[in-house]
């Protein structure tokens, strides 16, 4: 019935975790069978709410979810909102040359029919990644980028798939190489940032500061000038594939033309049905989804340890507690040479990040915007649907719980089926019509590039 790996082992033990070693398992009831006494006030869980009869608290914290505006700017991107840096970006991001065998585009694992995610556990590139692939949809109101917030910014993000052997298996000498070679790429990237000052001739086929012990050497060989030019046509590429990111919209969801409605003091019955208010009534009430899938993108955009359970035989991914440390140092980050905004908000909190041993496991809460599009879930995707999901919040079963500094918002809920039906059918409104984007013609189907 539950598909939950029950687990309390852990495999492996991190340097650095010894403090946190204690390993409990809270709530090991069957989800249905409330084990606590409020159970019994639910048989109302399946009668029709009137809007005022929800407790105005609840209501107002719905309200303020809604709409979503578009993102915010990123001072750190001066070609953010460029319509032509994301022309070019929307070339890249579907151009499987991008990869060091020219079969991997960043398409493969963020879909445009799939709402940008790739419907895996753990996505699939050159070989299988360490994490499930979020979506890019509406991604541009992070403040933090992947689950671990390793990244400051969407551009500052883009080497990290194109250099990982796991995902793309590319490199940066690669890029600058394509963006030199094909003469629409190159016009197109001169146009806005100008000619590239290297030719074809003074670089190596592969090289990069990481990676295989070649490449590596190639590297090292390059003049430091020559290396800061290929990691300015890295940045630009990064900040191209932003431009066109931020053009990735949910649009108004059920969820935003309900919360219309209510706003202007309508007792509009007919866009969402009654299962899916008392599951709205529930996620803003007394289920306190909303303590960490607040505002408009229904993320507060920190990290947690919910303690989803690890299957047998798997290390515990640390999460923030490696993300902060990888965020500071990224050479890609908000306060870096590349970064069009040093002195920025941005750069100020990415300097000041520390690592915390309380950030072991935990991850950015995502956005539930266009969830009901996106299965599986979690950092791991190790639940395969939104109920999967719920029942994990009702019964806590298999948590893993890490010290005493484990998250206290968390408590079994204890939900009935009902209540766990009704908030998936809400979770299920929040997706709007999506994106509507022009994939290029020469990235349609399933052949490899002829280059
Ligand atoms: C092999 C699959 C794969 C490919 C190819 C890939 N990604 Fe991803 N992407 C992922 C996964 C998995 C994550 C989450 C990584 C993590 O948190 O550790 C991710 C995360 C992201 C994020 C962060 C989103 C967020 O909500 O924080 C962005 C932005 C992104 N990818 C953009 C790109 C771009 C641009 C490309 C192409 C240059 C690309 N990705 C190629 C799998 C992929
Ligand atoms: C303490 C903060 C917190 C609370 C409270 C909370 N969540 Fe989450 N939620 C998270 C975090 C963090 C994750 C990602 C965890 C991971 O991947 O390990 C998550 C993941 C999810 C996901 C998976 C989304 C995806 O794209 O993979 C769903 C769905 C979800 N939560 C719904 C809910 C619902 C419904 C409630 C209320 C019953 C709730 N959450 C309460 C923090 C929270």
């Amino acid at each position: 019935m539950n598909v939950i790996v029950f687990n309390s082992k852990r495999s492996k033990v991190p340097v650095g975790a010894v403090l946190l070693l204690a390993v409990s398992v809270v709530g090991c009831g069957d989800w249905g069978e409330g084990s606590t006494s409020s159970g019994a006030e639910r048989g109302a869980s399946t009668s029709p709410i009137a809007i005022a009869e929800i407790d105005p608290v609840v209501l107002r914290r719905a309200l303020k979810s809604s709409p979503l505006p578009a993102p915010p700017s990123d001072s750190t991107n001066r070609y953010a909102d460029h319509p032509e840096a994301a022309e070019l970006g929307r070339r890249l991001f579907f151009d499987p040359r991008l990869s060091g065998t020219g079969e991997v585009s960043c398409a493969t694992c963020h879909q445009p029919d799939r709402w940008f995610t790739d419907g895996l556990a753990k996505s699939m590139g050159l070989d299988t990644a360490d994490r499930h692939a979020p979506t890019l949809v509406d991604a541009a109101h992070h403040r933090w980028f992947n689950w671990d917030g390793r990244s400051d910014s969407m551009w500052g993000h883009t080497i990290r798939p194109i250099e990982n052997p796991l995902e793309m298996g590319g490199d940066r000498t690669l890029l600058t190489r394509l963006l030199l070679e094909d003469p629409e790429l190159n016009n197109r990237y001169a146009k806005i940032f100008g000619a590239i000052p290297l030719s074809l001739a003074d670089l190596p086929a592969s090289a990069r500061p990481i990676g295989d012990s070649q490449s590596v050497e190639a590297w090292e060989r390059l003049t430091p000038v020559d290396q800061d030019r290929i990691n300015r046509v890295v940045a630009n590429t990064g900040k191209s594939l932003a431009a066109f990111q931020r053009t990735l919209r949910g649009g108004p969801s059920r969820f935003d033309r309900w919360a219309e409605a209510i706003s202007k003091g309508s007792d509009e019955k007919s866009i969402l049905n009654a299962s899916e208010l008392r599951g709205l009534v529930l996620f803003f009430g007394k289920a306190e989804c909303w303590e960490c899938h607040s505002g408009p993108l229904l993320s507060d955009g920190e990290f947690h340890n919910i303690g989803i359970p690890v299957a047998e035989g798997l290390p515990r991914d640390p999460g923030r507690y490696d993300g902060s440390l990888l965020v500071r140092e990224d050479p890609f980050n908000a306060a870096g040479q590349y970064s069009d905004d040093v002195d920025g908000r941005q750069a100020i909190l990415s300097r000041g990040v520390k690592r915390d041993p309380d950030a072991w496991g935990a991850f950015r809460t995502p956005t539930l915007r266009g969830v009901g599009r996106t299965p599986p879930y979690m950092h791991d995707g190790s639940m395969p649907d939104l109920e999967s999901v719920i029942r994990f919040y009702s019964t806590l079963e298999g948590a893993v719980q890490l010290g005493h500094h484990q998250e206290s918002v968390l408590s079994p809920l204890d939900l009935d089926a009902g209540e766990i039906k009704d908030l998936a059918a809400f979770l299920r409104t929040l997706a709007g019509p999506g994106p509507e984007i022009d994939v290029p013609e020469s990235s349609r189907g399933e052949e490899p590039s002829t280059e």
